[in-house]
């Protein structure tokens, strides 16, 4: 390349570009192709400095170079988050075509902010969020946006609802004293977060024994707070447990209170496909917002959180950022997805979710879910049969809480430790009410019954 041209280096296609595709592509086929990708586990701030090097130098290290550095010392010190004995946390299991497509989004430089911009993508987007609407029983005209995870999906409806409730309120001096969001003592960490960011307080209801949020609780905090209360959260599918709590009895409630129901369904909501465990979300038709994670349990990779309000203009009203450089958006009539959340600058995330449902179609969703849903319930009775075993609550979804007779937490830790070590599982202790315990939280279709008793074997 002539020195005059060495500024577009970095853009123009050339010999060195097509090397570079060529060899990220190979790279990525056999990453996606590969049957046995190991666990894999961190590696110190020390060691990847030694191993790796200095990566960023004035010249540049060229793409070969870069890319052996990320294969053989960065992925391997990586967790590989879609192998079937990944059960901590809330795993994510990425189909192929989704993992696959994802490539596509980046080649193909797409703008998911505005219509104006990436009309397509949004249109594949928003069919996604109209089915998913249409599954979980809101009614037509419900939509909303995908935005960066739950975390930021919860604190869009929260914020949503908290402008709904000034305005309907006409209280602009706030006199009413500050604003409350009502959720379980169980509900996830974010909502305690997204009510820091918003500065508004959080009354924490206890669930039942069982883990479930049920309406005499959350009556009592809704008679105690009165019009300060902005929004109800109820959780369908809590984190540690998996457990989904009385949405229509909490929903019911709405006769009598005027709050905004917003349904935390981050991990839990996609369960809803199958008709396995599809009775237990009686009353998310009455929700004001929802939210759910495909990068969870709907088989799309990170990070894509589905936000849906039942009416979008609230979500819209609230969000919506104002500026000369936007006029040509905001004065359009045109759906764009930045409109619907904290955010503006935005990728079309949906949209490997779109093409795996595409591709596959929702049959198979409703079966892979049902897969881990009915292992759940098959390696919770194992558990239940092993005397040196006990479950802590019974399942509901796919998440499976148990203990250790005898085992403090240097136990559980020292177990879990090992399980990684041999490359067997990532399964990092949990706790509830003060006691540690084991958890399997199961989303991945090639989980196996045999897999889980293996693991459970060494705890003998
Ligand atoms: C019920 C629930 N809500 C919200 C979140 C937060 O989601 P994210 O990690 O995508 O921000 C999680 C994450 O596990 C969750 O389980």
């Amino acid at each position: 390349m002539a020195d005059d041209n060495l500024h577009a280096r970095m853009h123009s296609v050339s010999g060195e570009t097509r090397r570079i595709v060529d060899e990220v592509l190979e790279y990525s086929r056999r990453r996606i192709l590969a049957d046995g990708t190991p666990l894999d586990h961190a590696a110190s701030e020390a060691e990847l400095r030694r191993i790796a090097g200095t990566t960023i130098d004035e010249a540049g290290i060229g793409a070969s170079r870069a890319l052996a550095i990320f294969e053989h010392v960065l992925a391997p010190a990586c967790i590989t988050t879609d192998h079937p004995q990944f059960l901590s946390f809330i795993p994510s299991a990425p189909s192929k075509a989704a993992i696959a497509f994802d490539l596509v989004v980046s080649a193909s430089a797409l703008y998911g902010g505005s219509w104006l911009e990436g009309a397509g993508a949004v249109h594949a987007e928003n069919e996604v969020l109209g089915w998913l609407a249409g599954e979980f029983g809101l009614p037509a005209g419900a939509g909303g946006v995908f935005v960066q995870g739950g975390t930021i999906g919860n604190l869009s409806a929260l914020v949503a609802a908290r402008d709904d409730a000034r305005i309907r309120a006409d209280d602009p001096s706030g006199s009413r004293g500050r604003w409350v969001i009502v959720c379980s003592a169980e509900a996830h960490s974010s909502i305690v977060s997204a009510a820091r960011v918003m500065d508004v307080d959080v009354v924490t209801v206890p669930a039942d024994e069982d883990g479930v949020l049920r309406a005499p609780a959350v009556r009592r905090a809704l008679e105690e707070h009165g019009d300060r209360v902005i929004a109800v959260v109820a959780t369908t599918g809590s984190t540690n447990f998996g457990i989904v709590d009385d949405v229509a009895g909490i929903a019911a409630l709405k006769r009598e209170f005027d709050f905004w129901l917003h349904i935390d369904g981050a991990y839990g909501l996609t369960a809803m496909l199958s008709p396995l465990a599809r009775d237990l979300f009686r009353g998310v038709e009455e929700a004001d917002s929802v939210i759910v994670d495909p990068h969870k349990w709907m088989f799309a990779p990170y990070d894509a959180c589905a936000l849906i309000y039942r009416d979008p203009e609230t979500g819209r009203r609230a969000h919506t950022q104002h500026a000369g450089y936007l006029d040509v958006l905001t004065d359009s009539a045109d759906w764009s997805p930045s409109d619907y959340a904290v955010q503006l600058t935005r990728r079309p995330r949906g949209l490997p979710l779109w093409f795996s449902l595409a591709t596959y179609g929702a049959g198979a969703y409703r079966q892979a879910i049902g897969h881990s849903l009915e292992l759940a319930r098959r390696i919770a009775a194992e558990i239940a049969a092993r005397p040196e075993l006990s479950l802590v609550r019974e399942p509901q979804l796919s998440v499976v809480v148990f203990e250790r007779e005898g085992w403090e937490r240097a136990d559980y830790d020292r177990w879990s430790a090992r399980l990684l070590e041999e490359q067997r599982a990532f399964v990092v202790p949990s706790s509830h009410a003060g006691r540690p315990n084991a958890r399997f939280a199961i989303v991945n279709p090639l989980t196996t019954f045999e897999q889980l008793t293996g693991i459970l074997d060494t705890m003998r």
